[in-house]
């Protein structure tokens, strides 16, 4: 893999910013933090960095509410450290992506702030959505609650799929195309390396506005209605193809990352066709039960679909366990459920086993880390930690929670500060109380205890990631078991990875080596037991 098909191939750390490292000591994590721990990414072996957004901005979505997205938050940082952060994580060998939201500003942008101040049918208003009448003007839903239109004192109303300071762009408007183009390249110029594209499937909405039909409530919106009026609409990819000249443009070439929640696996590979997007997450991994028959549909789908992308050389697949948005792996993998489930933060789906969840978590990393393509890594899943079940009602700050009037917990689970260090209070996240609080006892998952224990997920994970870079396997897989509750796969002739999904026992197969396992305190030749995953050296003599 050559240098610039780095992006084929790649592990990507997902920083979320706020709660990754603080370098000031206010509670916050910021850019200052970054740096001072890009040793400890390039250290666990990850090639990128995803940022979370960093722009100016009023945080009622956790920056995904943009005022200014040429400047940073003031509690972040400013561009010159921006700049500085990119160029260091490019000494350190780490490429950098980050967040961009294009369907919608903050109602606090500008443009938004002149669409306010200007009358009805005004040139300001043509940026966003506005529409006249006495009722709300259909029966769309803001995903995080509610209708999605709001109404603004002379009596329009505007639209916003997320949150009432969450203003839809209108993507007909040519200004709204060029300034889009131009802000890819501001940051370009800066030397990132690609972006990933926040709600990439919602950009165009139907010019008629016709109602859904439906309510649709949930935070995670899969597209299954045909001619939907504001998701996956074929218009979309016209947008797509002119970023794609603007990021082929320079040397070497940027990427983008479609964070894309469609129902039917050939509508994602639209996305990744030629000229366009260079991959898309794959969410349906991230939802998938702990179950081998439920894992296997998904991950042979997902190849499946990327060779429909019709790029010459193919879409690689990517593959994601967790995010911002979800139960963290250990929690989800933790309940007491068997049946698919859509992972979603902050649902009442029974009692967590955490050690059941963690034992899972680590099966799930090496299977994960053993597929062709790029993989995911979301901040403290390389510690193994859950989400936080206790924040109190009066420290949630997502609008999910917010705006639903505490019916919905939200997603402030899984954006709970790191621990890097087993202080008392806070767990050694900065010296002042974290923005959300950390549960009890956090310090002993904390970086500084697993950089000591040859046992941690942290050793896991960064073990898994040096074998794989060494081992540079060809990227098809073959499968040689998937009956029952065992997953066994072939990177090449010489590694196999095989996962035990079941209640019981399986030997090693014959003939194979131990290179890793997922259960620390075995023995590297004892039978594989339940929740865990080994990758394995084929010898081709029939030995073991
Ligand atoms: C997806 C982001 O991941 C999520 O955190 C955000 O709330 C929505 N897009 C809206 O921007």
């Amino acid at each position: 893999m050559t240098d610039v098909e780095w992006w084929r191939t790649a592990v990507i750390y997902q920083i979320y910013i706020r709660s990754f490292a603080d370098g000031d000591g206010d509670g916050i994590g910021d850019i200052a933090g970054i740096r001072s721990r890009l040793g400890y990414l390039a250290g666990l072996g990850v090639d990128a960095i995803w940022i979370t957004p960093w722009y100016e901005s009023p945080n009622n979505d956790g920056g995904y509410d943009v005022a200014d997205y040429r400047a940073i938050a003031r509690e972040y940082g400013d561009v010159r450290g921006a700049e500085q952060l990119v160029a260091e994580a490019h000494r350190h060998g780490l490429k950098v992506i980050l967040d961009i939201v294009p369907n919608h500003t903050s109602t606090d942008h500008p443009w938004f702030q002149a669409a306010l101040a200007a009358p009805p049918g005004s040139p300001e208003r043509a940026r966003y959505h506005f529409m006249d009448g006495h009722v709300v003007p259909n029966d769309w839903r803001s995903t995080f609650g509610g209708p999605a239109w709001t109404r603004v004192p002379d009596g329009q109303w505007y639209l916003h799929l997320f949150d009432p300071t969450q203003a839809d762009l209108d993507w007909s408007h040519p200004e709204v195309r060029a300034e889009f183009l131009d802000l890819l390249r501001f940051w370009f110029d800066r030397g990132v390396d690609g972006f990933r594209v926040d709600v990439a499937t919602g950009l165009i909405k139907h010019p008629g506005y016709p109602d859904l039909g439906y309510r649709e409530e949930d935070l995670l919106v899969l597209t299954d209605v045909p001619d939907h009026p504001h998701r996956d609409r074929d218009e979309v990819h016209a947008v797509y193809r002119e970023w794609r000249e603007v990021a082929d443009a320079y040397d070497p070439p940027r990427i983008f990352v479609a964070e894309a929640w469609v129902a039917d696996p050939e509508r994602l590979a639209r996305y990744v066709a030629p000229a366009q997007l260079h991959t898309a997450f794959n969410f349906p991994f991230l939802q998938s039960a702990w179950d081998a028959g439920d894992l296997f549909t998904v991950i042979d789908s997902t190849l499946r679909t990327m060779s429909l992308s019709g790029s010459p050389s193919g879409a690689p697949p990517t593959w994601v366990l967790s995010n911002h948005d979800v139960e963290r792996t250990v929690t989800r993998y933790g309940r007491a459920y068997t049946r698919k489930h859509q992972g979603r933060s902050g649902h009442e789906l029974g009692p967590v086993d955490e050690d059941l969840g963690r034992r899972r978590a680590r099966a799930a990393l090496l299977l994960m880390l053993a597929l062709p393509g790029v993989a995911y890594l979301y901040q403290g899943e390389e510690l193994g930690l859950p989400d936080h079940m206790d924040i109190p009602d009066d420290r949630l700050r997502d609008p999910i929670w917010t705006r639903s009037g505490g019916r919905r917990r939200g997603r402030d689970g899984c954006r709970v500060p790191l621990p890097w260090t087993p202080a008392p209070d806070g767990a050694g996240f900065g010296s002042a109380d974290p923005w959300l609080p950390q549960p009890p006892g956090w310090g002993r998952l904390s970086v500084a205890n697993q950089v000591d224990d040859p046992a941690s997920t942290y050793h896991l994970v960064a073990r898994a990631l040096r074998i794989r870079r060494e081992l540079d396997v060809p990227q098809e897989l073959e499968w040689v078991d998937r009956a029952g509750s065992v997953l066994r796969f072939r990177r090449g002739p010489d590694f196999e990875c095989v996962v035990n999904l079941g209640d019981t026992e399986v030997p090693l197969p014959a003939g194979t080596v131990t290179l890793l396992r997922s259960d620390a305190h075995a023995a590297a030749g004892d039978p594989l037991g339940p929740d865990t995953a080994a990758w394995l050296r084929v010898r081709g003599d029939g030995t073991t």
